[in-house]
């Protein structure tokens, strides 16, 4: 009897061990992993910011996030003769996201090993690794940045908020063949721009289905005058645009809209664009925005799987100096929060932190007319952060 009693209790005892520990186990953050991917020039320093700002949310919405750093790019080759070594890719596919900097070396050095095909070799393959097709970059003129914008100070104060929706792993980037051959006067070389209805049809939806969210304007960049690939691309992304009656559906040429972007941007909403079309108006439109320091990108698979990076390059020629606008790294962790883990509230934080930071002028870097460096900008924006916590409180 005493037996049996003793056994029961035990057993009583053991079931609420075990469930104490669930419960724990239940309460417990949900652990998002992380792969920190720095890379070379300005990427390390404005990286540290976009870290700092993280730990603020997480502490704020007692979140665990946990980083993996990864060497890549010529950062990598330095240490494994790779500029996507293995450690690197797999650190990635463990990870619930990639937090990346940027890549490549200062121009007149593009010939020695360590920079050799170092963008290619590594971004690019990232991007069709993990087939990040779909590439949203988001470009806004703040109205207290319109004397830094290249636009005629009249048009600057329109001010004015695109989304390029950029596609990323196909077009003449990745089409095949791909080649250099023969010699002397015959010597020739050559890219290939391809695209097939798939690629066109699901970025497509990306740029309609971003729009329903926005203005419901879609413009669609081409050049179905003079190119092949672009008549099939007008035509398919016609067929979608049947599907989105909501939306304004406009097809316009690449040249007029590097044109347009100058005169009238604000009429523009989403821009839709293949991979190389999107890449120049992305710099282009960075350049009326004030500086390329801003502007954040997210490359998405069909999975959801993302990857988060500034929109522009390295900059080796100010790396190192606490010159470089952290801005776009940031914000680049705040589209990770949003399409990556879902934590709309907490990206909407740093957005707001950023907005105040650049509508108060104060701390700001000098590609848009400031005296602060990278790190007073970062904390600047750490401490809004804290702030709105304070009015949340
Ligand atoms: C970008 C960059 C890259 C691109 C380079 C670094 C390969 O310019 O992300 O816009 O051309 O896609
Ligand atoms: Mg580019």
């Amino acid at each position: 009897m005493i037996t049996t009693n003793m056994v029961t209790t035990n057993m009583v005892t053991t079931n609420m061990v075990i469930n104490n520990m669930i419960d724990e186990m239940e309460k417990k953050p949900k652990q998002y992993k992380i792969a920190v991917l720095a890379g070379d020039g300005i990427g390390p320093e404005v990286m540290t910011e976009a870290l700092k700002v993280l730990e603020a949310i997480s502490r704020k919405y007692s979140l665990d996030f946990s980083y993996t750093e990864a060497l890549v790019g010529g950062a990598a080759y330095e240490k494994y003769q790779s500029h996507l070594p293995e450690f690197t890719l797999n650190t990635c596919r463990n990870s619930d996201a990639i937090l990346f900097g940027s890549v490549g070396g200062p121009v007149d050095e593009q010939l020695n090993e360590k920079w050799k095909g170092v963008e290619v070799n590594s971004l690019l393959s990232l991007r069709k690794h993990f087939g990040l097709f779909a590439n949203l970059r988001p470009v806004r003129l703040y109205p207290q940045l319109a004397s830094s914008s290249t636009l005629r100070s009249d048009i600057a104060t329109n001010g004015f908020d695109i989304l390029i929706v950029r596609e990323l792993t196909g077009g003449i980037y990745f089409g095949q063949p791909k080649g250099r051959e023969g010699a002397g006067d015959s010597e020739k070389a050559y890219d290939t721009m391809v695209y097939n209805r798939m690629e066109i049809t699901r970025i497509a939806k990306i740029a309609f289905d971003a729009a329903l969210r926005r203005k419901r304007v879609v413009h669609s960049v081409d050049k179905a005058n003079v190119l092949t690939t672009m008549v099939f691309w007008r035509e398919v992304v016609e067929e979608v645009a049947k599907q989105y009656p909501e939306v304004s559906y406009e097809p316009i040429y690449v040249d007029n809209a590097a044109m347009q972007l100058t005169k009238r941007p604000s009429d523009f909403d989403v821009m839709l664009c293949g991979n190389m079309f999107g890449d120049i108006l992305s710099d282009e439109a960075a350049a009326i925005a004030g500086s390329i320091g801003l502007l954040p990108s997210a490359s998405l698979s069909e999975k959801g799987f993302g990857m988060y990076e500034p929109s522009g390059g390295s900059a080796p020629d100010i790396a190192g100096k606490g010159l470089a606008n952290p801005i776009a790294q940031i914000l680049s962790a705040a589209m990770m929060l949003r399409y990556s883990f879902g934590l709309n509230s907490a990206a909407d934080d740093i957005e707001t932190a950023v907005d105040i930071l650049i509508s108060q002028g104060k701390i700001l870097t000098p590609d848009l007319g400031g005296n602060n460096n990278t790190s007073e900008v970062g904390t600047a924006i750490t401490q809004n952060i804290m702030q709105l916590t304070d009015y949340a409180d």
